[in-house]
């Protein structure tokens, strides 16, 4: 499986589809897999939604509720489903032509169970170009409309619509704007208060294959206005440098996200979920009886910061109840390597870690998660260069790619030296959430065992103001 797809909430249950090739590990004719979930954390999985046809295989789009009927597809009384995805032809690609990836409409009146798709599709084509997929579609309330963003080369397209059929371009956005290494791919454009203000802006996301901060796929966020027609950048800046880019994660493991359409009754928050993997590698990760998986789902949030307004995750306030026994250690200096776990909460490797540190002192400290053969990934908080630093050079598994033992990093934004890290091991992943989520890395690990120690040590003294072990309850049962 690769990229989230069709997140929608309906009549109590989060959809949950997903590129899925049945046929192999690796990636090939790309259906729609689709689970659903009542409260994000237990996965029911269900048969495949949507099936290659004769316009193409299913690739990346988006679903929503449509209450109107404004498509026709059902009633008032029972309001259709309606996703809107890509068909890509590769035969026409092979054959060197143009056109070959158009949008297409599919619909289901059952609450998700079976799909069929629109007898006129496809209904969005662009026939001279090449990259034009992965649609996301939203309701515009203020002009009564649908709008789409999708991605077409090294831009966004906008399309507005009345009825999800028919389809008006609208403008263009980001061939002059941010990241450009990779094609783009998977945007999302959301509208979102900033936190503790009146006012609001949109966030537009944008995935790219290649050009992530730490090497391969990652996905960029620009913020600015959205009028119904056009989207403008805050700041507009031409051929801005590497470091211009704002990046939703600097891990190499989260890609191709989007955000869920809807949600439950007076719950305002924008759940994100995000594909945890990295096209560098993707099709040779050491796995067997599964292949990729997706992030743990998250909140973002708008958070005003001296550069303008922010995008910050973290994780999901359900994931509290996978908590089980909890360590909690109070405030303490510490000057020699520190353990934070006992072997009663390390079992299966399942840990949420929450720490409140002060490292005034210290040029920096490190926390590193290990097994007893040796395997170890450490997250480093390189306070010199106030950056945090992720190395996976020795975490288990490795040779499978030269691309995946690199050092990854991260800024360490603002002057406080008071850090809160919350941090989801897991088997084979470790997402880190710095300060609620100013800083996310999330990464890929193939450790033999699972890690079962996690130790805290510094290069000087610095100062534990708190921390919490959880261990946690699996979401298999
Ligand atoms: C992103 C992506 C999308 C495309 C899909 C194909 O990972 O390349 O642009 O729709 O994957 O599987």
């Amino acid at each position: 499986m690769n990229d989230p797809n069709g997140m929608v909430y309906d009549h109590g249950e989060y959809h949950l589809f997903y590129q899925y090739n049945p046929h192999g590990n690796k990636w090939g004719p790309m259906h729609w897999g689709h689970a659903i979930s009542r409260d994000l954390l237990y996965w029911e999985s269900l048969p495949i939604a949507l099936f290659p046809d004769r316009l193409g295989a299913i690739f990346s789009g988006s679903a929503v509720a449509d209450p109107a009927n404004s498509a026709g597809f059902g009633s008032r009384a029972n309001p259709a489903l309606v996703a809107m995805y890509t068909y890509h032809d590769q035969r026409r690609q092979d054959l060197g032509q143009t056109g070959y990836e158009s949008q297409g409409l599919a619909y289901s009146l059952d609450r998700g169970r079976s799909w069929a798709t629109y007898s006129g599709n496809p209904v969005l084509a662009n026939p001279a170009g090449r990259d034009f997929r992965d649609p996301k579609v939203f309701w515009h309330a203020p002009t009564g409309r649908w709008l789409v963003v999708l991605a077409a080369g090294d831009h966004v397209a906008f399309y507005s619509s009345r009825d999800l059929r028919h389809w008006s371009h609208e403008s263009d956005f980001g061939s002059e704007h941010g990241a450009h290494d990779g094609v783009w791919e998977c945007p999302d454009l959301i509208s979102m208060p900033i936190e503790g203000t009146s006012r609001s802006r949109y966030v537009l996301l944008v995935s790219i294959g290649k050009g992530g901060p730490n090497g391969g796929s990652a996905t960029q966020y620009f913020v600015g206005d959205f009028d119904g027609h056009r989207f403008t950048a805050d700041a507009v800046r031409r051929a801005p440098p590497a470091s211009a880019v704002r990046w939703l994660d600097y891990g190499t493991d989260d890609y191709a996200g989007s955000t869920w359409s809807g949600g439950k009754a007076g719950d305002t928050r924008r759940l994100f979920i995000g594909w945890m993997s990295n096209w560098q590698y993707a099709a040779d990760v050491p796995t067997q009886g599964w292949r990729s998986a997706m992030t743990l789902p998250r909140e973002l949030r708008l958070v005003d910061a001296d550069g303008g307004p922010e995008l910050r995750s973290r994780p999901v306030a359900e994931l509290a109840a996978l908590r089980r026994s909890a360590a909690v250690l109070g405030r303490r200096i510490v000057s020699a390597p520190l353990g934070l776990t006992r072997a009663a909460h390390t079992h299966g490797g399942l840990l949420e870690l929450d720490l409140d540190l002060d490292i005034a002192a210290a040029t920096g400290c490190e926390l590193l998660f290990a097994n007893a053969r040796g395997e170890h990934t450490t997250f480093r908080i390189n306070a010199a260069k106030r950056r945090f630093e992720l190395d996976r050079s020795a975490s288990g598994a490795v040779d499978f790619s030269p691309k995946f033992t690199a050092l990854q990093s991260a800024p360490w934004a603002g002057g406080s030296r008071r850090l809160r890290l919350r941090i989801y091991l897991d088997q084979s992943s470790i997402e880190v959430f710095v300060n609620d989520g100013e800083t996310v890395l999330t990464a890929l690990v193939f450790p033999a065992t699972p890690y079962d120690s996690v130790v805290l040590r510094g290069s000087g003294t610095f100062v534990l103001n708190a921390a919490t072990v959880y261990e946690l309850g699996s979401i298999w049962r």
